[in-house]
């Protein structure tokens, strides 16, 4: 999702208290910056922000950062808590950056989730590597991930799933679930949040596909 330039959205995003820059710290402060020891859960390419601001609502004993690269849809998110008030979850922070730079942001084993939602597809078979599931990636998290961690995915894109299924294949990655129908699950969609694309995609009758993955 890349939204047409937004004027001032550099300068808002760069300059909100909830967003993160690498200040020569990091990695590794986040217990500080959220006051407490709280799990860490992420969502890389979190888009206008709509599922990690539900999720950081509905659990307020996890720790949330939403990462995207692009300003003008980070500046989305912002403004809809900045509207939120005192009822803003407090248990959320940015990080507007490329993803494939997200070691330099995280220690080893700090974060408990990662959520994929909606990814880009890189429809070309040169551009594979910058698929957010991707060996090179699942390399990244690997170091990135608590030893219980996991990484939750969800995509319309049939193409895209097969590929990151795939790229399981002989690694130490496990399938902890699987769905090509994600919405026909009645037991998964009991916690099921829905993310912007889903519900755009869902009423269109398209079929979401999802897996958790641990090791
Ligand atoms: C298709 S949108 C999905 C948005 C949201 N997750 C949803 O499900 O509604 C994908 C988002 O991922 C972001 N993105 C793609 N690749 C990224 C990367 N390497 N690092 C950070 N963000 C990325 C894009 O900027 C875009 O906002």
């Amino acid at each position: 999702m890349r939204l047409r330039n937004i004027p001032g959205a550099r300068e808002f995003v760069a300059a909100h208290p909830l967003v993160i820059t690498d200040s020569g710290e990091l990695p590794g402060p986040w217990k500080d910056i959220f006051g407490n020891d709280y799990p860490i859960h992420i969502e890389i390419g979190m888009g206008k922000g709509r599922f990690i601001i539900d999720m950081a609502v509905r659990d307020p004993n996890v720790n949330y950062i939403g990462i995207d690269r692009y300003e003008s849809v980070m500046i989305k998110a912002l403004q809809k808590l900045d509207k939120m008030g005192d009822t803003a979850p407090e248990n959320l922070r940015f990080i507007r950056m490329d993803a494939v730079d997200i070691e330099e942001f995280f220690k080893e084993g700090e974060v408990d989730r990662i959520y994929l939602n909606f990814s880009d597809p890189w429809p070309k078979e040169r551009h594979s590597k910058r698929r957010l599931q991707s060996r090179e990636y699942l390399q990244r998290y690997d170091k990135i991930l608590s030893r219980d961690g996991h990484v939750e995915f969800k995509t319309d894109n049939a193409a895209l799933f097969e590929f990151a299924v795939r790229e399981l294949e002989g690694t130490h990655w496990k399938l902890k679930y699987i769905s090509r129908d994600l919405h026909s699950d009645p037991e998964a969609m009991k916690n099921n949040v829905m993310t912007e694309y889903e519900e755009k995609f869902s009423a269109r009758g398209q079929k979401i596909c999802k897996y958790v993955i641990y090791r």
